[in-house]
Formats: C-alpha cells, sequence, structure tokens
C-alpha cells in the first residue's frame, strides 16, 4: 500500500458509522486461492466464465458445464477463509446495521461466520431441479455427472445466477435498500464490470456514503470513490477494523 494513503480515514469512517455495507467479488478470495473470474489463473480449458455460466451454455452441453463447475468445486473445497473474510465478519459484530452483499459463490464468508448476507449469485453449494425447482445443498465432490433430482429425477443444475439470468427479487431489495442508508460502504476485490453489482458503488454513493474501494488494481470504481487502497484484502481489510 502506497504511503500517505486514506487507511487511517478510513479506519475513524468505519469505526463512527452507523450503518456499514460490504460488497465483496473474487479478490477477496485469491487471497485464499481461488482464481479470479478475469485474471488468466481462472481459465478453464481456455473458457472464459461468460462461455460457460449461461442458460444457453447449460442447454448445449450440461456435462461440460457441469464438468466446469466440478472443477471449481474440486478447487474450492480445498479453500479455507483469510484474514479479509475473518475481518469482514468482524465488522458485521461490531456494527449492528450492517450488510455484505457477496458475487463470491465460494461460501467462504459463511466459513468465515459472516451471517448478515446476500450471495447475489448464489451458492457453489447448492443445487436446483430444472424440473420442480427444488434447491438443496449438495458438497459431493465430486459431484456426479450429470446429477439428478432425488425427488423428481430431472437434471439438476448448480443453483447459480448466470449471465443473463436475473438476480432474486429479495438480494435485490435487500442490498438496494442497505446500500440507500448506509455510512460507509466498502468495496473489496471486484472488477466493476458486471452488473448489477457493478452498479452498487454509485448506489450508495448517491445516497450520500463515504465509500471506499479495496483493490490490487485500477477499475471503474476507482474514480468514484472517496477512497482508493491499492493492495491485497487480506493485509488491508483487516487494518481497517478497531481491535
Ligand atoms: P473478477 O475476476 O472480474 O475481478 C476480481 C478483482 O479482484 C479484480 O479487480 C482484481 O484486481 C481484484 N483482485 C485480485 N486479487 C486481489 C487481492 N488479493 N486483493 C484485492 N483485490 C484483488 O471478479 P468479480 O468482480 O467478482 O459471476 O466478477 C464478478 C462476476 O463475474 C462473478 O461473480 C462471476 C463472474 O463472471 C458469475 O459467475 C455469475
Amino acid at each position: 500500500m502506497a504511503p500517505g494513503s486514506g487507511l487511517g480515514l478510513v479506519r475513524e469512517k468505519l469505526a463512527a458509522a452507523q450503518g456499514v455495507v460490504v460488497l465483496t467479488g473474487a479478490g477477496i478470495s485469491a487471497d485464499s486461492g481461488v482464481p479470479t473470474f478475469r485474471g488468466t489463473d481462472g481459465l478453464w480449458r481456455n473458457f472464459r466464465a461468460e462461455d460457460l455460466a449461461t442458460p444457453g451454455a447449460f442447454a448445449q452441453d450440461p456435462r461440460l458445464v457441469w464438468e466446469w463447475y466440478n472443477w471449481r468445486r474440486e478447487l474450492i473445497a480445498t479453500k479455507r477463509p483469510n484474514a479479509a473474510h475473518e475481518a469482514v465478519a468482524e465488522m458485521e459484530r461490531q456494527h449492528p446495521q450492517f450488510w455484505l452483499i457477496t458475487q463470491n459463490v465460494d461460501g467462504l464468508h459463511r466459513a468465515a461466520g459472516s451471517r448478515k448476507l446476500s450471495e447475489i449469485h448464489g451458492n457453489i453449494w447448492m443445487v436446483r431441479c430444472t424440473g420442480c425447482r427444488r434447491v438443496v445443498e449438495n458438497r459431493d465432490v465430486p459431484i456426479q455427472i450429470l446429477p439428478k433430482c432425488t425427488a423428481c429425477h430431472s437434471l439438476l443444475r448448480p443453483h447459480i445466477v448466470w449471465f443473463g439470468e436475473s438476480l432474486a427479487e429479495e438480494d435485490l431489495r435487500r442490498s438496494d435498500a442497505a446500500l440507500r442508508s448506509c455510512d460507509l460502504c466498502l468495496i473489496i476485490g471486484t472488477s466493476g464490470v458486471v452488473y448489477p453489482a457493478a452498479g452498487f458503488a454509485s448506489i450508495a454513493k448517491e445516497a450520500g456514503a463515504f465509500v471506499v474501494e479495496i483493490n490490487l488494481d485500477v477499475t471503474p470504481h476507482t474514480s468514484l470513490v472517496d477512497v482508493s487502497l491499492q493492495g491485497r484484502a487480506k493485509d488491508v481489510v483487516p487494518l481497517l477494523v478497531c481491535a
């Protein structure tokens, strides 16, 4: 992190804040060893997420899409929350008016103890029946390809929001309400290119919140936030929380 960064200011703002919202992306889990989507290590057999995480890709070749998710499940199953996930869980304990919005499907925030959260893109450990739509937890690693619903025997799909699909109404409503009423909004480890989450920082800013970005790189958020802290999430986020 560069000297003279706004770290001290952000610590003060967080300590004084009533309402706190944290938005996270793949960068917070990168420090646990989970590949990001737009980094080169996230590529599987040279497919991009946008090639596989779509209803069209699943309709055309469900085996291929399940093989990709099986690869991701095998990888994520070996990973543990890092100091940044733990610091976010600590913020929840310190701030009664707190909401975490994560785009990550890896479940690492829950594993770290976060409970007030919307997993707006779903959870890789949940599956949904394409027939009866029942949603159940499934932690099989490897998962049987192609997995079938035990109730109606239709094909199961990952309970993940794919490109071209809408977020759950309840997640959108809760996230929107939290963003509009918070004093401080932390945007951690997201490239800020996938909507609607890419628009969340602007919602908080326009509603009057102090908005902070923590990222390794410059993103579309960097020019609109009040403070941009460049560094690894696992190094920076724990420094923001008062012991
Ligand atoms: P991306 O892979 O697009 O972006 C990861 C961001 O994290 C980048 O801006 C990196 O600079 C930053 N980063 C990487 N390592 C970091 C570290 N150690 N500390 C801090 N920042 C770091 O991931 P997302 O923004 O989460 O959707 O992608 C958004 C959505 O696109 C995902 O949820 C996924 C994807 O397609 C679905 O699967 C539906």
